[in-house]
Parts: C-alpha cells; structure tokens; sequence
C-alpha cells in the first residue's frame, strides 16, 4: 500500500519572483499540478502535501478530497518536510517522496522505481553531464549506495561525481519516521536533509536500492527561471515530436507551444508561433495560419484559421474560413460554412450556416440566422452604459456597410439595411431599413477660396 508525500512548503528564493515555486507554471499548468496528476497515476492510498510559502494560495488551488495538506511553517528542510505529513501515514504503508519542483517526474518511471525497491528503501538517481545544483550519490568501491551529499556540501572530488539524486524517495513509513529522527542539520544549510535518512538506513544495515533514471527530463528539477524555461522548452519538444508523429503537419517544432491539452484530427495542419492554452480539438484537415493563439475552442473538420487570429471559448463548425486578423472572444459559435473576416470581432454571438463577417465589424450578444450577410463597418450596439441587448439578425439578411445596429433590435428574414443606416426599430421580414439621412446635391456651389489666389 502506497502513499505519496509531495514537498511544496519551499519558497524557491532562485526563481525571484513573488509566486510560489510550485505555482510557476510549465506547459500553462502550476508545477505542483503536474506533479499531482503523476501522483493520483499510481493510485495511492493517500497523497500528502507539505505547504509553507503560499500555503493558503496552493490549498485553495488543489483543493480535493483526496489530497491532505500539512503545514511546515518554517522550512527546515526536505527531512523536516516530510517529517510533517509522516504522522499521518500508516506505520504499515510504503512512502513515496515527490517534490513539487520536478514537475515532469513520469509515473511509468515510478512505478518501475518502486517495483523495483520492492517494499525496501530506494532513491532515484540520474547520470547528468552536467550536475551542478543537485545532490551527488556516493557509492562504495563495489556500486553499493553510501550516501547522497549536497551540491553544497560537496568537497571538490564528489563535486565532479555525475551521479545524482533526483529527489524522489520511497522507504516503508515506520523506518522512515524512525530514520529521520535521526538526521542532524549539521550542514551548509543548516537544514534537515532528507537524502540523510538514506545514509542512516545503510548505516544500520538496510538495503538501499539506488536506482539510475535513463529519462533525464523527467527528473529534471527547477530551482531557477533558466531551469523552468529550458524544461518548458524540452516540454514543447517533446509534444510537438508526440504531434508529428501522429500524423500533425507542424512546419516548426521549435515554434508551437501547448499550454494545455491539444487534440487533432487526420490532416491537421499547424504553421508556425502556434499557441494553444486550455482544451482544443481541432478536427479532421483543419489548419492553422501563422500567429494564432487559440484558448479553449473546439474548430471542426475543414476550417481554416488564417494568420493572427485569436480565439477563446468559441465553437467553429465545419467548413469555416476565418481571419486574417478575426478575433473571437467567449461565447461564439459558429456553423458550418461561415466566414469571418480581418478586422471583425465577434463576442456572445452565434452564426447561422453559410453566414458572413468578411470586414471590419464588431458582432456582440447577436444571434445571426443562416445565409445572413454583414458588411464591413457594421457594428451592434449591445451596450447602453449599463446594460447589454440583444441584435438579432434573421435568415438571408443583408446588412450593408457601416450600419450601426442599436440594440435590443430584431431584422427578420430577408431585412435589408441600406448601407450607412442607423437602425433602431426592428425591421419586418423582406423589408427595407434606410435609417440615413437624404443625400441632397447642390448645384452652383462654390468651394472656398484661400486668399489672393
Ligand atoms: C533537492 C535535494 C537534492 C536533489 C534535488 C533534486 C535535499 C536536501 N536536496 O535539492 O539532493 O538533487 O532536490 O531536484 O533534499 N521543500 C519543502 N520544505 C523545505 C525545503 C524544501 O517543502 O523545508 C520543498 C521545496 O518546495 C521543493 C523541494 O522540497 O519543492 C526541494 O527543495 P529544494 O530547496 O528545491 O531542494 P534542492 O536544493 O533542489
Ligand atoms: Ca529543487
């Protein structure tokens, strides 16, 4: 039986910034969020997380019935960490120790981690070319595990070992609580390590399996921006390679980014300074222009982003052209074969198959019937000051250029708005709206003159 202890409480002074740490996020998800999902992966018995620095932010975030947080008020370290959540493990239960900085730790990883500890002690190490920062594993002349020493603590030679401590750990709850009433802060950082509880436990006899990671991102901990932007990068890598051999047409790797989760059809193609945040689904031979950002939309087969278009909780139907330059803000939704234009903005709005916004207009809280055609410079005026109306537009409108549609206002099926009207009383089916005034000509007008000329 399993538990999983997660160390949050640090406040990560080398990422100089006011959040959190663990609230930093990777791939648009807080570090401790990763680490969490990984977690609830390996189904344990229970999942323990030690908070300190932002502790009320981080239990109000994470708050669920299967997490139990535990306070460390002063961080004295990753032993006086864990020492916090150990009364609340069973004498009886495996632990397994995670830290909130190790965001990309894999649960395929750990569970082969504690397989192979098998119900013993164990820790996770690494080969890295370059170990600087992390703690270095001591073994002796036969591999057998000695102890972990601290970057800091490091003397010259073991300063040059490769071999390091990932930081996941995982010892029976008993022996565990028993070691770590064993461990000094006589050190640089005058903190209670928790690798120390490893020395202990070999010290006293106890096989200590030390096991060598060959998946280097997935140990790879953050203790500074560089850190978390080279592991975002190395993220974006490994997702956009994920993607590509899926099948998605991607025409630069190094210039898509996914913060969140991107699902695609057969045929999907991506140009490049792509950026997905939330939930996407981009259906069957979608494709997206060059510098889209797209939040938490769903586009069906066939449509066609163009470049700089943004979207956010939008619905796109099958079939749809939109952009260059659209903006689609929450609550749009659009049928199949609609199109959108540069310069058109469309808020709480839903199109009708077939229907057109193909310039310069700004569409909010409307409902558009299908076949309906809005000219350039058409705006709704969904909002008094105070409140926010409705415009709704029938089937096979026509709306001509630079209209203004006062809201709450209606033009049933088949309305035509002559072009430069100012539309304020609802208009009936297949009527015609002038709401402009009366061009008149003048003749034997005479231009001003400047003087002397
Ligand atoms: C730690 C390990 C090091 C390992 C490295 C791997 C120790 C002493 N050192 O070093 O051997 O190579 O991780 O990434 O364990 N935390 C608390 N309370 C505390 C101190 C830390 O909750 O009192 C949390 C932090 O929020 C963080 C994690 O524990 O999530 C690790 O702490 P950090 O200070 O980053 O340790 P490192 O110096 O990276
Ligand atoms: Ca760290």
């Amino acid at each position: 039986m399993l538990e999983i202890v997660i160390l949050a409480a640090g406040k990560g002074t080398r990422m100089r910034s006011p959040l959190p740490k663990v609230l930093h996020p990777l791939a648009g998800r807080p570090m401790l969020g990763h680490v969490i999902d990984v977690a609830r992966a390996l189904e344990p018995e229970a999942i323990h997380v030690v908070v300190g620095h932002g502790a009320d932010t981080i239990r109000a975030l994470f708050a669920n019935s299967d997490i139990q947080f535990h306070d460390q008020h002063e961080q004295l370290g990753t032993g006086h960490a864990v020492a916090r959540a150990l009364p609340c493990c069973d004498d009886n239960h495996q632990v397994l120790v995670l830290f909130g900085d190790v965001p990309l730790i894999s649960a395929d990883v750990l569970r082969e981690f504690i397989n192979q500890a098998n119900g013993e002690c164990g820790v996770l190490t690494a080969q890295l070319t370059d170990p600087s920062g992390y703690g270095r594993i001591l073994r002796d002349a036969t591999g057998m595990f000695q102890a972990v020493v601290e970057d800091k603590d490091c003397t010259p030679p073991q300063r040059a070992i490769t071999e390091v401590n990932t930081g996941v750990v995982t010892a029976p709850a008993a022996l565990l609580r028993q070691w770590l009433t064993e461990i000094s802060n006589d050190n640089a950082q005058s903190e209670y390590y928790l690798p120390d509880v490893l020395a202990v436990a070999a010290g006293h006899g106890h096989p200590v399996h030390a096991l060598v990671s060959n998946n280097n991102l997935a140990i790879m901990g953050v203790n500074n921006r560089s850190q978390l932007e080279q592991l975002e990068r190395l993220y974006q890598h490994r997702l956009a390679e994920q993607l590509l051999l899926a099948g998605v047409a991607i025409i630069d790797r190094t210039r898509l980014d996914v913060r969140g989760s991107l699902t695609c059809g057969e045929g999907v193609v991506i140009d490049v300074n792509a950026v997905f945040e939330g939930e996407v689904v981009l259906g069957d031979h979608v494709r997206i222009g060059p510098n889209c950002v797209i939040r938490n939309a769903t586009i069906h087969a066939n449509t066609v982003i163009n470049a700089f278009t943004h979207i956010e909780d939008t619905n796109i139907g099958e079939d749809c052209a939109i952009g260059p330059y659209a903006r689609l803000r929450p609550g749009t939704d659009l049928a199949h074969g609609v199109k959108v234009g540069n310069f058109v903005e469309i808020k709480n709005a839903s199109f009708g198959a077939e229907s057109k916004a193909n310039h310069l207009a700004y569409v909010g809280d409307a409902h558009v019937g299908e076949a309906t055609n809005i000219g350039a410079g058409t705006i709704t005026c969904n909002y008094d000051g105070a409140n926010k109306h409705q415009t709704v537009l029938g089937d096979g409108v026509f709306v001509g250029s630079n209209s203004t549609l006062v809201a709450p206002v209606t033009v049933a099926d088949r309305g035509f708005v002559a072009a430069g009207s100012v539309v304020t009383n609802n208009v009936d089916t297949a009527q015609l709206a002038v709401g402009r005034a009366r061009q008149r000509n003048i003749d034997g007008w005479k231009a001003p003159r400047k003087p002397n000329t």
